[in-house]
């Protein structure tokens, strides 16, 4: 029999949702509505579907493996050059190299819960080991956070939002955790909820990629850009970093209809916008409702809502009868992605019929 490490083992695999329309078969209902990933309700771009539609009779060739174009027009928009750069399949598989590149069996990453789950997956998959401190008012106890570093301590992730909270990290809590973090530790800033934040005292993470510190700054073309399906993210750090990554980045780790389709998304500014203004919109109203409700909630920086409940997976699966797909959250709250204006009422008329 074929072995494995014991920390490969270990670990708890990832249990995919079922496609919508096979829930909607075993469940016998039509037009379900899906606010279980956040995802942009508004769809692509038009400019990158009609990049997709550009690149179908190049799909014999690889794609560049270096991203040429999507990193130069990366550069341009953000303060950083092209050395600085790196794509992936998804911000998902850059965690999980940057994971392989700096961590080994026995070393220490300090995070956050609840959070991202990838990250501890990823951390398990070298066989390192987790330290998990529980949020304060939802949100990333930063202070608590550094105090967590031991010499083991590798790495420190921030999910800035939060998922499942929605909540930031402020500039001078995140300047001062920062004043704490020793240079031989990497600190992974996540911030694929980045374009949705209002606040301007939002952390800036970006001030510190070329000093003395070790920061990855993670963004996607996932959220916002709704390219969900094509898989596509960025990282950003200062060269040393990159360079190391890159030795374990596979040569054609992002395909070419994603490139051509992130590049379009990127200078489609009105898209963006309109997103942006559409969240919210939905968030404007869903506080109103929820409110009228009496129904407590956090609020949100990103594209969902962590909302309070007495027993989530009994509100989930009630909302699931009706086609309203939510995803529960530990026994007593769900998080809800702000939907489109027709899907957030169903939401609110399904959560009242239950409440
Ligand atoms: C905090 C956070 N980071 C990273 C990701 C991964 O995004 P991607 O689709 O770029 O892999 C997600 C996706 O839900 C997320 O919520």
């Amino acid at each position: 029999m074929i072995s494995t490490p014991e920390y490969v083992q270990a670990i708890q695999p990832y249990v995919p949702g079922k496609p919508t329309e096979e829930l909607e078969r075993e469940l016998g209902i039509k037009n379900s509505i899906k606010l279980a990933s956040n995802e942009n309700p508004l769809g692509p771009s038009p400019a990158a579907l009609s990049a997709i539609r550009n690149s179908f009779s190049d799909l014999n060739r690889y794609p560049d493996g270096s991203g040429f174009y999507l990193k130069q027009a990366l550069s341009g928009m953000l303060d950083a050059s092209e050395e600085e750069l790196v794509l992936g399949n998804g911000s998902n598989q850059l965690l999980n190299i940057a994971v392989s590149t700096f961590m080994q069996d026995g070393d220490e990453a300090v995070m956050a819960t609840p959070s991202f789950v990838v990250y501890s997956m990823a951390v398990q998959s070298v066989g390192g080991r987790s330290i998990q401190v529980p949020l304060k008012n939802y949100t990333h106890d930063l202070s608590v956070m550094a105090d967590a570093i031991t010499p083991r301590t590798k790495m420190i992730f921030i999910a800035n939002p939060n998922n499942p909270t929605g909540t930031i990290n402020k500039k001078d809590e995140f300047d001062k955790m920062m004043e704490k973090i020793p240079d031989n530790i990497l600190v992974i800033a996540d911030e694929a909820y980045y374009e949705y934040v209002s606040d301007p005292d939002y952390a800036d993470s970006m001030k510190y990629l070329r000093s003395e510190k070790n920061i990855l700054i993670l963004r996607t073309f996932s959220k916002i850009y709704g390219l969900a399906g094509l898989r596509l993210g960025y990282g950003i750090a200062k060269k040393e970093i990159i360079s190391e990554m890159n030795k374990l980045r596979e040569p054609f780790n992002t395909n070419s209809i994603a490139q051509k389709a992130g590049l379009a998304a990127l200078k489609d500014k009105e898209h963006v916008n309109r997103s942006i203004n559409a969240n919210n919109g939905g968030k404007k109203f869903l506080y109103f409702q929820l409110d009228s409700l009496g129904i407590k909630y956090v609020p949100t920086e990103a594209n969902f809502i962590y909302i309070l409940v007495e027993d989530s997976t009994s509100v989930y699966e009630s909302l699931l009868r009706m086609g309203v797909i939510i995803r529960p959250m530990g026994p007593k709250a769900i998080r809800v992605t702000i939907g489109l204006p027709e899907e957030n009422r169903r939401f609110i008329d399904s959560l009242r019929k239950i409440h």
